[in-house]
């Protein structure tokens, strides 16, 4: 039976010890931190994400605000925007939500958002300082995997570590955090994507295993080593008549094989997820005591 790591406790922790220091900072004269999430068009999933990213803001005491916009929206117009934020000194942290419509270049979106704003960590300068090993703002469900493990004690150094994906969002970076030096990191990185040949090789030999390909039920019990520490990013959404919204989320991961052989493993939902919330969280308050 292997152990639940319970993120959803991760987190509330987490953003204990934000509130706190948001309240300090208030007491001594400072402002809030202040984040600000522009969405635009209707995708489903974007709007529940953004509005539990305000949600949080406030359970925090961080100013959150939401700006939508209609799915017509054009770049240009979306650049002015941004070009007004970044020059706004009562703002610290801008997301812009992803996917865009597809009129919309999104690399063209994330790289105009200044560096010293971009709370998500997608800007070439942040990702650059990651890759070197600098400081600088680590994209927040990667983040969030690591505060899991530290919160757990969970040892990395000198462990191998199979990364299934290799998405800027979280493949990529979370196989730089953990091969980097330092708390958390230091580990032996095999990074593996769909053009990985005989992926159960690797992914038996791993001490540690993050499944982030977006594809339900992937990793099953034959494939993980008895003992193994399982880190679950998916959160796609399946039918399902017997729940209320008509989905559930569902991970990478077979839970039911996989925590037979596995030592500790994040559900889905209830692990990674909270702690994406709670990470990006840290990162504005990171932004605006950069700024003090
Ligand atoms: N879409 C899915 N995940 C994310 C995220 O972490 N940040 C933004 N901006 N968009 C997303």
């Amino acid at each position: 039976m292997a152990l639940i790591l319970n993120g959803k406790e991760v987190a509330d922790t987490l953003k204990q010890k934000i509130t706190q220091e948001v309240s300090e900072m208030v007491a001594n004269g400072h402002r809030a931190p202040h984040l600000v999430a522009i969405l635009v068009g209707n995708d489903g999933g974007s709007q529940t994400y953004v509005a539990a990213k305000e949600k949080a803001c406030h359970e925090v005491g961080f100013s959150g605000s939401v700006i939508r916009y209609e799915s017509t929206l054009t770049e240009e117009e979306l650049l002015e925007k941004i070009a007004e934020i970044n020059q706004n000194p009562e703002i610290d942290g801008l997301i812009v939500q992803l996917p865009l419509p597809k009129h919309i270049n999104e690399t063209k979106i994330t790289q105009a958002i200044l560096p010293e704003k971009d709370v998500d960590g997608f800007h070439d300068v942040n990702m650059g300082q990651l890759a070197k090993g600098n400081d600088g703002i680590v994209s927040a469900t990667p983040l969030g995997i690591t505060m899991i493990l530290a919160h757990y004690g969970i040892e990395t150094s000198g462990k191998h570590a199979v990364i299934i994906g290799r998405s800027n969002i979280v493949g990529r970076p979370i196989s730089i955090l953990l091969s980097n030096p330092g708390k958390t990191g230091n580990a032996t990185v095999t990074v593996c994507h769909s053009r990985t040949e005989n992926l159960s090789f690797y992914t038996k030999q791993a001490d540690i295993i993050v499944a982030a390909i977006g594809k339900p039920g992937f990793v099953t019990g034959d494939m993980v080593k008895e003992g193994a520490v399982v880190i679950d990013v998916g959160t796609t959404r399946v039918d399902d008549a017997s729940k209320k919204a008509g989905w559930r989320l569902c991970g990478d991961v077979d839970f039911e094989s996989v925590e037979k052989v596995a030592s500790a493993i994040t559900p889905v939902p209830g692990g990674v997820g909270p702690m994406t919330i709670t990470a990006l969280l840290n990162n504005t308050l990171k932004a605006r005591k950069a700024q003090l």
